[in-house]
C-alpha cells in the first residue's frame, strides 16, 4: 500500500481472499486478488442442469440467509449490486456463498445513490439493480426451476 500515489476507489471484499502481488513469466508485475474456490456450484449451474443441488436443499432458509448476509453488508455501506444466480453458490450443505464483487460499491459520506454511478469521461450514467429486487427474481428463478424438476 505504501507504493501507492493515489487511490480512486477501494471496495472493501468480506469474503477470503489473498492479496498477491507477482511477476508473470514476461516479467510484468501483476496485483491480483485471490479468493479460495469453494465447494460449491453456483445458482446458473444448477438452474441451467450442469450441476445438482445438495439433498435436503432448503429454499426459503437458503434466501433468508442470504438476505441477512446483505443486510449486514448493507449496515456497513457496502452493495454488491450484481446478486445474480451465477455469483451465487451453494454449498454441500446447502449453504449459500456470494461471490463476484466486481461491480461491489462501498459507499461514503456524501455519496447518494449506491445503484446509481456517473462516469464523468463518458458522461454516461450506469443503473445497478437493488440487491433485495435482484435476491427476489433469483430465488423466483430458483424455485420455478426446483418445481418443474
Ligand atoms: N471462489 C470460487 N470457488 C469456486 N468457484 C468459483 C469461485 N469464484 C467463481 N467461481 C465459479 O466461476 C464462475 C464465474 O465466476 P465470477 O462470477 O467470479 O466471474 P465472472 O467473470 O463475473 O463470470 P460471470 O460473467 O459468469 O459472472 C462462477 O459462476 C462459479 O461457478
Ligand atoms: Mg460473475
Amino acid at each position: 500500500m505504501d507504493s501507492l500515489r493515489e487511490i480512486d476507489d477501494v471496495v472493501r471484499v468480506p469474503n477470503p481472499y489473498y492479496s498477491i502481488k507477482a511477476k508473470t513469466q514476461s516479467g510484468d508485475n501483476v496485483h491480483a486478488l485471490v479468493m479460495e474456490r469453494l465447494d460449491a456450484v453456483s445458482l446458473s449451474d444448477v438452474i441451467e442442469g450442469r450441476e445438482n443441488l445438495p439433498e435436503n436443499f432448503n429454499i426459503d432458509l437458503f434466501f433468508s440467509s442470504l438476505e441477512n448476509f446483505f443486510t449486514k453488508m448493507h449496515k456497513e455501506d457496502i452493495f454488491h449490486r450484481d446478486a445474480q444466480d451465477r455469483n451465487i453458490m451453494v454449498g454441500k450443505n446447502g449453504e449459500p456463498f456470494v461471490i463476484d464483487f466486481g461491480n461491489g460499491k462501498k459507499m461514503y459520506f456524501g455519496d447518494e445513490d449506491p445503484y446509481r454511478e456517473f462516469d464523468d469521461i463518458k458522461s454516461k450514467v450506469t443503473y445497478f439493480t437493488d440487491d433485495f429486487e435482484f435476491l427476489k427474481i433469483t430465488k423466483r428463478k430458483l424455485k420455478k426451476y426446483i418445481d418443474n424438476i
